[in-house]
């Protein structure tokens, strides 16, 4: 049992800390933690960690009261991780603030326990954002598609068999349309310009060809970047790929996550290694391609991993995307239990090499709640090739107007505040609810301009 206890209200953080070191519903173990005095200390099983003040000092009260904790933890247990102390989505946004202030990235991090390795990912991270930054006037068009041909067994996205529900695809477009069409309206209305358009899901590409060109004839921006992230395989025909052409479609994913035939079965994705290359070979010089890979899926070993990172190298798509594999809530693999054989930190670092190696620059990065030895997800791509929706969406530099259900809009106000509306998650309620829905999703971001 974990006993805890701590003189500041920043329980749900530190915990966050702790659950790196143990799993939290079976630890024993006594921790209390001692921040508010002027000689602040942590007891971990009757040992007294004292030494706190020096280190980690940057930055928020939460943030340095965690980096004391870690460091105590890891003293006590004698494992270190990667990304130290830092839990948060982005710790980009710490390396920009510690820029801003004058610091330098690389010595600011190490205090946190993040290794030099990670800190110089950040730092040329970066670099290769230069000139991109924080916009009032920018905003990104998301387009929510929650329809996917069968359920992978990691994913926790808002997403419905395509089976049996041609009905409720037909009438979630009708209201995805007129989502489109009123956003257009209130964006011109409150001075916005519309910098990039997302399709997401889901799987956009599991729209059959009639309802996805009906769905592409409402987007009324021409001469944008503009990503579809078709994703499966499975669900690209050629006649898809000419409905994207026709509407203008510059950028698609076609994702293996894995090259192994055994791992895609057991994952639950319904196409084949063939398959990827198959429609790689038909989309390529069509469109900027991405591919998702995923380090860490049930099984792997470091050698399937490396067979992955190689054929997609052979492919060489303009983007490749490498994520960790993350336990989330509602996914089929949550309580599978964590092995150390796993060796995922070995196969994330050979893919920084390798793609490297071959050309690639990481471009943007980003973490998620329960990844495997709380390592990242990290985008590459080929010299000009970047997808600029992925930097300024996911450094909440531009504001996003969000469509579709379990969508969530993002609002950058004056004063650089960064506010959240969350469309409905329930596909059926997000028709049967729409037009209430809509009004107060206009009145969010008609406050925020004012
Ligand atoms: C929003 S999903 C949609 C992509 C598309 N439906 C597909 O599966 O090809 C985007 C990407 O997130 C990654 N992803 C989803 N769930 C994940 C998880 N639990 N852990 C790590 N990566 C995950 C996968 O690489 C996936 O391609
Ligand atoms: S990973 Fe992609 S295809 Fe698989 S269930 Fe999730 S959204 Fe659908």
């Amino acid at each position: 049992m974990l006993r805890f206890s701590s003189d500041y209200p920043i329980e749900s953080e530190l915990l966050e800390v702790i659950g790196l070191f143990f799993d939290i519903n079976e630890a024993n173990i006594e921790i209390e933690c001692c921040f508010g005095e002027e000689h602040p200390y942590i007891i971990i099983d009757n040992k007294v960690f004292s030494n706190l003040t020096e280190g980690a000092q940057f930055g928020k009260f939460s943030r340095v009261c965690k980096a004391q904790l870690y460091k105590a933890l890891s003293s006590y247990t004698g494992k270190t991780f990667p990304w130290g102390a830092l839990t948060g989505v982005r710790p980009t946004k710490l390396g920009y603030e510690i820029l801003a202030s004058g610091g330098k990235i690389v010595d600011e991090l190490s205090a946190y326990g993040v290794s030099k390795q990670k800190a110089e990912i950040v730092e040329r991270i970066i670099c290769n954002q230069r000139g991109f930054g924080i916009s009032y006037d920018k905003i990104n068009l998301y387009v929510h598609i929650p329809f996917c041909t069968s359920r992978c067994n990691y994913c926790s996205f808002v997403s419905l068999p395509v089976l049996h529900n041609e009905q409720l695809m037909c009438d979630y477009v009708n209201c995805l349309i007129k989502e489109i069409n009123d956003g257009t309206e209130l964006l011109k209305k409150l001075g916005y310009n519309v910098d990039s358009i997302y399709i997401g899901g889901g799987t956009p590409t599991a729209l059959n060809e009639r309802l996805l060109d009906k769905l592409l004839d409402a987007i009324p921006y021409k001469g944008l970047e503009y990503t579809i992230e078709a994703g499966r395989p499975d669900t690209i025909t050629d006649e898809k790929m000419d409905i994207m052409l026709k509407h203008n479609v510059t950028r698609i994913s076609i994702n293996p996550q894995s090259f192994s035939d055994k791992t895609l079965q057991a994952i639950g994705r319904a196409h084949t290694s063939d398959d990827i290359i198959n429609t790689y070979l038909h989309a390529q010089n069509k469109f900027t391609i991405n591919m998702d890979l995923i380090a860490g899926l049930s099984n792997e070993a470091i050698d399937d991993f490396k067979l992955t990172l190689n054929k997609t190298l052979e492919l060489r798509p303009n983007n490749i995307t490498v994520h960790t594999l993350a336990r989330k809530n509602g996914s089929v693999i949550k309580n599978e239990k964590a092995t150390d054989s796993y060796g995922v930190s070995n196969m994330v670092d050979l893919a920084y090499t390798d793609l490297t190696d071959a050309g690639y620059e990481p471009y943007y990065l980003y973490r998620q709640k329960n990844m495997l030895e709380n390592l990242e997800n990290i985008g590459y791509s080929l010299p000009g090739n970047m997808c600029v929706n992925n930097i300024t969406t996911m450094e909440e530099f531009y504001s996003v107007f969000a469509c579709g259900a379990g969508a969530i809009s993002k609002q950058i106000t004056m004063g650089n505040k960064i506010e959240r509306y969350a469309n409905v998650r329930d596909v059926r309620l997000y028709i049967e609810q729409f037009d209430e829905r809509l009004e107060k999703k206009n009145k969010f971001f008609e406050s925020g301009r004012i």
